[in-house]
């Protein structure tokens, strides 16, 4: 490339990496969330694995995990976090080249997931099934992804580092942490390995990585969504940047000791699990924090929300983010996790998190993306929009409060007992009375699906027009006010 081209270069964004994943978070939406309609249709008929193995739940299970957590949402977080850090920073990303190395890696890695679970390889940790070859490209990857997102703010043109940067940040290096730390094995050959952990330090260290999963793939990466987009869409300053700080420290610094909620009951010594529920319970504040923020930069503009869906996407994504975060720390007490735990109130709770908060704040963001990265004004179809926010919000109620009363149902069901001490249910009767529930969950998740696929039409609607009126835009990075360089 020779000196002058480089210099041009150097003046605009770089959007190409941003489109790139933008759009594999449509596709891989598509794909994960089809895959969880399958795995709750094969709930609800057993019979639907067809009698082949790689179409059995099991592993078709971490199957969708694996595609709606790392496909979907992770190159959700790549798309926002490489847009939101140029734009904050006023620079070009630091390295195209590796830039594009991540969009390639991370999707290589996800092919990857996709052949190697439902031919059944798995390490057995949830959410960190893949097997150790794919787990050194996923370390290979995300080293590279911090080296850019880093690197830019290393050369930002503006002198502050605006918040949304801190959440990114936060996220991509506890990942880092958590999934070098919980991926240390010991090869056997190249599909399988052993964990250097043992018993129940395997398991401490497996839900540590689990629940900071939760904490900063679903959550932290989001919040930085969150704090650059529903500013932007609301054409407001976030309520209080003060505010934003004393929850970007309180929340990573409480997220860390929680994981052993998950471990309640176990060989896990007691104490270890009193300090994951006190520390859940303190994260409520924190939680809350940020969820009132975000909304609170609606004060004085409230009434955009009637005729804007994409920030009705992004402000009711918050009001199921504080629905998961007060509903999680009452799980993590000891005695509602006695009733709640091994149930399908805890499948409710994640998808409350998951669909509502993960799920609505990716597809606004997408939505506010999309037609600035393909040069139009707005979306192909803003009544699609529309329809899917109905659609997708209609399917989510269906789905957490079948689970909610699927769960509490369970949980009371297992836990009678006779007069003698002989207990009431059986176990399959309990499995017999959770069936209509199973159906109804059924139906939400192909609700939220359809709304999924009008999206993706809307997309590439979008798209379409946007190249046959002239190819992909180039943004020009603005002259920075010297009161800000
Ligand atoms: C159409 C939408 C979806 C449907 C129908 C669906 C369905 C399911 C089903 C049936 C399970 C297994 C539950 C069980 O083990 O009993 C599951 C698990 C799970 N799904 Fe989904 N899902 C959907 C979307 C999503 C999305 C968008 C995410 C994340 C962003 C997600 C995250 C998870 C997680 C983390 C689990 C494991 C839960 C646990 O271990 O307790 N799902 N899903
Ligand atoms: C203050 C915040 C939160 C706390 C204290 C919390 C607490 C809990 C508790 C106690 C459980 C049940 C553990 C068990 O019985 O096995 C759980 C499960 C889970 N939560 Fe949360 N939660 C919070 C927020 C969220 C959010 C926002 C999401 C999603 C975006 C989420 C995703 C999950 C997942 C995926 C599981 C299932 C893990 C598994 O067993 O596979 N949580 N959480």
């Amino acid at each position: 490339m020779s000196v002058n081209s480089k210099t041009a270069q150097a003046a605009v964004y770089n959007d190409k990496v941003v489109r790139q994943f933008a759009i594999m978070t449509i596709v891989w939406g598509v794909v994960g969330m089809l895959v969880g309609v399958i795995i709750a249709a094969q709930l609800t008929w057993p019979e639907l694995n067809l009698g082949i193995s790689w179409l059995s739940y099991g592993r078709l299970r971490p199957l969708h995990t694996n595609a709606v957590i790392f496909a979907f949402g992770g190159s959700g977080l790549f798309a926002t976090s490489y847009y939101v850090v140029q734009r904050t920073c006023q620079t070009r990303l630091i390295s195209d080249k590796l830039a594009a190395f991540t969009f390639w890696g991370w999707t290589g890695v996800i092919v990857l997931a996709a052949v190697s679970l439902p031919l059944g390889y798995t390490q057995g940790k949830e959410y960190a099934e893949l097997i150790w070859p794919i787990d050194l490209l996923i370390a290979v990857v995300w080293v590279s992804y911090a080296i850019v997102f880093f690197g830019t703010i290393g050369i930002r043109k503006v002198r502050h580092i605006y918040v949304a940067n801190w959440f990114f940040g936060a996220f991509i290096i506890a990942v880092a942490l958590l999934h070098i730390f919980n991926n240390i094995q010991l090869p056997t050959g190249l599909l399988h390995s052993y964990s250097v952990y043992a018993g129940v330090q395997d398991a401490m260290v497996q839900w540590w990585y689990g629940h900071n999963a939760v904490g900063f793939f679903l959550t932290a990466g989001f919040l930085g969504m969150m704090y650059y987009f529903i500013p932007k869409q609301a054409e407001r300053p976030v309520y209080s940047y003060r505010l934003s700080i004393v929850h970007f420290w309180a929340l990573i610094f409480t997220y860390m000791w929680a994981g052993p909620h998950h471990l309640h009951y176990t060989a896990l010594p007691d104490w270890a699990q009193s300090i994951g529920m006190v520390f859940s319970l303190i994260l409520l504040a924190p939680s809350w924090g940020g969820m009132i923020n975000g909304i609170m930069t609606l004060s004085g503009a409230w009434h955009k929300l009637r005729d804007d869906p994409i920030l009705r996407f992004l402000i009711v994504s918050l009001s199921f983010y504080g629905m998961s975060t007060f509903e999680g720390p009452m799980m993590s007490i000891k005695t509602v996790n006695a009733l709640s735990h091994y149930t399908d109130w805890t499948v409710g709770h994640v998808h409350s998190g998951a669909l509502g908060w993960v799920g609505l704040v990716t597809m606004g963001s997408m939505y506010y993306l999309i037609p600035r990265l393909f040069g139009q004004k707005k979306m192909y179809s803003v009544p699609a929009i529309e329809l899917h926010f109905w659609v997708a919000t209609i399917g989510i109620v269906l789905y957490i409060a079948a689970m909610w009363i699927a769960g509490v149902m369970q949980g009371l069901m297992w836990r009678s007992v006779n007069a003698d001490g002989s207990l009431t249910y059986t176990f399959v009767e309990s499995v017999k009375a959770t069936f209509p529930f199973y159906v109804i969950r059924l139906l939400g998740g192909l609700l939220y699906l359809g709304g999924m696929l009008v999206m993706a039409w809307n997309v590439w609607k979008t798209a379409s027009a946007g190249l046959k009126a002239g190819g992909v835009p180039e943004v020009r990075i603005p002259a920075v006010n010297p009161a800000h360089a």
